[in-house]
């Protein structure tokens, strides 16, 4: 499917952003069923993802008006992990390109009867599903489904492995802002080990040509990291005023066993961000974080509330991301 470059709705944003660097016309044609993590698109993939997502912005930011180029299409959330921003974002963007959708919530199914995981999603997607939307605790679950189903499957982030929808939203986040994406030098603060978001940044940012900076406490900081292309650090202070762009991890509690760090105050000395330590970055340093947030923690309320946070920024941006996405993987070429 030729991927979308101009759209006639297209408007310019409010607060006019640098333009983006030319966008190539991309005549990619798409032909991935399934969208599993960014480690194994190719740079023109994500390209292509990143220029399909531009033609959706303004169906996202301003215009409650529906499209129908997923009309007929069903798409599922198959959701076992808590999801505030991604599982809403999925839902209504497949809505405003016109899918009808479903939540599956795996408390009161018959998974407490014994039914497998695999037997769940085949047995709704043979209800009709187009596409399914996984997140699971164990990395590899999106994987494993789409080994079994029809459908395509997308991850929504699997354990502490991919989080491909949020790398690419980070990634079209940072591109907006700043036009470009080469060249960069962005840093990664915080939870390296146990963020299937940090993993797809790593993976997606240095296709496209960024210097990926990893910077936490070194036992938040996997050794073979620096296998993926990328410099360690374990000094925010001492990178800070060389990085663009910084996205800010939370720390993963619910992946983790104790004791990775003395404590949560020695923790947000050394790796939060707050109005001080900002004072060391570039003036235009643009700050991002997945979300949740820790206020406090990881950044503090001025700062994420503050003029260089994109943080909902982030969040506008998922849609058109997840449109794009699933207009790709299961929509119609044409209206
Ligand atoms: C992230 C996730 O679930 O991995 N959140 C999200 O999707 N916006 C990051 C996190 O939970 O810290």
């Amino acid at each position: 499917m030729p991927v979308e470059l101009a759209s006639p709705e297209r408007r310019e944003p409010a607060t006019p952003a640098p333009p983006v660097s030319p966008v190539t016309p991309v005549s990619l044609t798409w032909t991935r069923p399934h969208l599993l993590g960014l480690e194994h698109l190719g740079p023109d993939e994500i390209v292509a993802i990143l220029d399909s997502a531009e033609n959706f912005v303004n169906l996202s930011q301003r215009t409650r008006k529906k499209r129908s180029v997923l009309a007929g299409r069903v798409m599922v959330n198959l959701f076992f992990e808590p999801s505030t921003r991604t599982r809403t974002s999925f839902s209504l963007a497949a809505r405003r390109l016109g899918a009808d959708t479903l939540d599956f919530t795996p408390g009161g199914s018959s998974l407490s009867k014994g039914e497998t995981f695999i037997d769940t999603a085949k047995n709704i997607e043979a209800m009709g599903v187009d596409v399914m939307v996984v997140r699971h605790s164990s990395p590899g679950a999106p994987l494993l489904l789409s080994g079994h189903l029809q459908c395509s499957v997308i991850n929504a982030g699997d354990g502490a492995h991919e989080h491909p929808t949020q790398g690419l939203l980070d990634m079209f986040t940072i591109r907006r802002r700043k036009g470009r994406l080469e060249g960069l030098t962005v840093g990664l603060v915080g939870d390296i080990a146990h963020s299937r978001v940090a993993r797809s940044n790593i993976h997606g940012l240095t296709k496209l040509g960024a210097h990926v900076i990893v910077c936490g406490p070194p036992t938040l900081v996997p050794r073979n990291i620096t296998e993926l292309g990328v410099e360690v650090s374990d000094n925010l202070d001492a990178i800070l005023p060389r990085c663009d762009v910084i996205n800010m991890l939370r720390i993963q509690f619910e992946r983790q066993r104790t004791g990775l760090f003395p404590s949560i105050r020695e923790y947000a000395r050394l790796f939060g961000m707050d109005s001080e330590r900002l004072r060391k970055a570039k003036s235009d340093l643009l700050l991002l974080a997945p979300g949740p947030i820790n206020r406090g923690v990881e950044i503090t309320p001025e700062v994420a509330d503050g003029p260089h946070s994109a943080i909902l920024e982030q969040v506008t941006n998922g849609l058109a991301v997840r449109m794009a996405v699933l207009h790709l993987l299961c929509g119609q070429p044409t209206e």
